[in-house]
């Protein structure tokens, strides 16, 4: 016995991506609620910027996460690396269209929350997750 045995990184394997959880639920991605949507072509087009990024970016389908009325919801959750440096979940309301999707990729794929600064007009699209929005609704 000498310190010849393998050797491991504590940590190094729970690394976590940036993840998109992308709602497609029953109002996200439904084409009656939005029928000029090309929602199959959205979730394609985050499939394969995650397949792109190396292992940086995933991607989640989720059924209904709550807030129908902003359909369609994609949450940003940061990475191991985004986490640790303040990032924090965060919600994206409307999010559909080309422009929307591709802001989304090229921050996530820039680092995401924590690591990277948002879009100006993806920005705008921020909503409150669903507790924060209700715990302001009750203060009014
Ligand atoms: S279906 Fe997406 S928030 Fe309900």
């Amino acid at each position: 016995m000498g310190g010849s045995g393998p050797r491991f990184r504590v940590g190094a394997a729970a690394a976590r991506p940036c993840t998109l959880v992308v709602c497609r639920g029953c109002c996200c991605g439904n084409p009656r609620k939005y029928p000029r949507i090309d929602h199959d072509w959205q979730l394609d087009r985050l499939h394969a910027a995650a397949a792109d990024s190396g292992g940086r970016v995933a991607v989640r389908v989720s059924d209904c996460l709550g807030p129908c009325d902003q359909a369609n919801v994609i949450v940003v959750q940061p990475s191991t690396a985004g986490r640790q440096a303040g990032g924090k979940a965060t919600w994206i309301g409307f999010a559909m269209g080309d422009d929307c999707t591709e802001e989304l990729i090229a921050w996530v794929t820039a680092g995401g929350p924590g690591v990277a600064a948002p879009p100006a007009a993806l920005e705008l699209q921020f909503v409150p997750p669903p507790r924060e929005a209700k715990a302001a609704r009750t203060r009014r």
